[in-house]
């Protein structure tokens, strides 16, 4: 595994980019360009901020984040997978898959003509496979332009398919939830995870005045966020993700989570998009699933 000093030696000649410790021993690294900002954690190859200098913070991290190895990051763009949600067979294995949990590899970051592009793998390890018992090699590669596009590619090394289920977690800010609205859902049904996975049906925007836990299946892939109370318009466009969660913890729930300000609920939603529930994914022996998420605002 690549030390702390082996990145820093790796990009030293690039004044855009700084390693930095936690005290914990989490490497984030920040990328301050003349037109962005951004930071990213090597555990879970995440996306922990992105902000064009012109524009409002694309993504929302939380103050009391834990910074801590194997724990999860509140904030920025955690990719739960291999499964959504608590482990499939309810065994106590970590919610959300391992994939936010575990350090990948920084294997590149680039300057292109439309801005940045920087890509971390993770591969198979005793670790993973005392988890989940396949082998494979999984790829998220960031664009960072006007536009974040987010691309998440996973190869079945197996000699038998797998199955999976997966979503780019976004955390996003608004300024006031009770003012937020999203777009894109009306007509979709979803499972209400706050009544025992009932099946409803959207109408409408989803709109927030209290805990919204909802599993979309079957969308259309695109979305509008639109903060009411700043005027901003946050459009979220994906490719190959069928589900959307859309979550926000409320009153109770941000009193429960440590990691989470009891006021955070306010100012922040989750929009998360991938694969989940019936839109789950099988990748034949060998193969390969790509998906990929856009952001930008209006
Ligand atoms: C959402 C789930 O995706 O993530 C919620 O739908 C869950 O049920 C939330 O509470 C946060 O999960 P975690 O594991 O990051 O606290």
């Amino acid at each position: 595994m690549q030390t702390f000093e082996d990145y820093q030696a790796r990009y030293s000649a690039y004044e855009q980019i700084r390693f930095r410790r936690e005290t914990g021993g989490l490497i984030l690294f920040d990328l301050n360009t003349p037109a962005f900002g951004a930071c990213f954690s090597l555990q879970g190859g995440q996306l922990l901020s992105f902000q064009q200098h012109d524009q409002r913070p694309l993504l929302w991290l939380s103050e009391q984040a834990l910074m801590q190895p194997g724990k999860a990051i509140r904030g920025g763009i955690p990719l739960c997978w291999p499964w959504f949600g608590p482990a499939p067979d309810g065994s106590g294995r970590p919610a959300h898959g391992f994939a936010r949990n575990l350090p990948w590899r920084l294997t590149s970051v680039l300057t292109e003509d439309n801005g940045w592009v920087v890509r971390f793998q993770l591969s198979d390890s005793a670790d993973t496979r005392a988890l989940w018992p396949h082998s494979f090699e999984a790829s998220l590669t960031y664009q960072l332009g006007r536009t974040l596009r987010i691309d998440f590619c996973v190869v079945n090394l197996d000699p038998a398919p797998f199955s999976m289920s997966y979503a780019f977690h976004s955390y996003f800010p608004v300024d006031d939830i009770r003012q937020a609205e999203v777009l894109g859902l009306n007509g979709c049904d979803y499972y209400d995870q706050l009544q025992s996975m009932r099946l409803l049906r959207q109408q409408g925007p989803v709109r927030f005045d209290a805990e919204c836990d909802r599993i979309y299946v079957d969308t259309a892939g695109e979305y509008l966020l639109r903060d009411g109370a700043s005027g901003a318009e946050l459009q979220i466009q994906t490719e190959n993700c069928h589900s959307a969660i859309v979550w926000n913890p409320w009153v109770e729930k941000s009193q429960r989570l440590s990691d989470l300000a009891d006021s955070a609920y306010q100012h922040m939603l989750c929009v998360e998009c991938g694969n989940v529930n019936g839109n789950s994914i099988v990748v034949p022996a060998g193969g390969a699933h790509a998906s990929a998420m856009q952001l930008k605002y209006r």
